[in-house]
């Protein structure tokens, strides 16, 4: 994919890393092979990502990386497999805008709280657990896409050209208490 993108437009100046996936299993339900696709999906893409696009932006001397954690890499959700995935991600992020900064090139990790998509789906078909989820966070309501997307915007753009290393939460508030 790296190769087609450049062969098409001749850099890379943004990378994204979001796909992911997510479970509802507790550590004892979890089978080896579960933990290892979680990791292999949300802890290997950032990396690959990363490790296959960022020589380019190197190249040019510039370049902005975005991995997308989770705030359930920060406080106790019960997600296990899900939550060690995401604090991998923001472990490597740290790790990556150290050995990046000098050839110019910024990593972030941004932090979504409980936000309306496919992923959240499950949760939001019970209006009990939603009442809860709400009620539970500062800013009284779920999140939205367009609340990460704008964040990846900031952290993407030249007005963060000083923004490195840095972990930004996107949750209503909810870990903050
Ligand atoms: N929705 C939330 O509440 C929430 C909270 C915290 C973090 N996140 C993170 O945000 C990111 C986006 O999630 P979302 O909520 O939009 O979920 P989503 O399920 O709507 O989107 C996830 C996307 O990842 C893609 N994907 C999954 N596995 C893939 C693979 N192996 N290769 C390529 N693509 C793959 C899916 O096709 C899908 O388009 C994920 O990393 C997720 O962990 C979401």
């Amino acid at each position: 994919m790296t190769d087609e993108v450049i062969a098409k437009f001749g850099q890379i100046d943004i990378l994204v890393n979001n796909a992911g996936i997510s479970t509802e299993k507790g550590i004892n339900d979890t089978t080896l092979a579960d933990w290892q696709l979680m990791l292999g999906i949300n802890g290997f893409g950032p990396f690959l990502g990363m490790k296959h696009v960022v020589p380019h932006m190197a190249k040019e001397g510039k370049g902005a990386v975005v991995n997308i954690s989770s705030f359930t890499a920060q406080i106790g959700m019960g997600l296990n497999s899900y939550s060690a995935s995401k604090g991998a991600v923001r472990a490597i992020s740290k790790a990556a805008a150290t050995q990046y900064g000098r050839m110019g090139v910024r990593v972030n990790a941004v932090f979504p709280g409980t936000i309306e998509t496919p992923m959240t789906q499950k949760l939001e078909e019970s209006k009990e657990l939603v009442n809860q989820m709400i009620k539970a966070t500062p800013l009284q309501r779920l999140g939205q896409p367009a609340d990460i997307a704008n964040a990846v915007l900031y952290l993407a753009s030249d007005e963060a050209s000083y923004v490195t290393g840095s972990e930004l939460v996107i949750d209503g508030g909810y870990s903050a208490q």
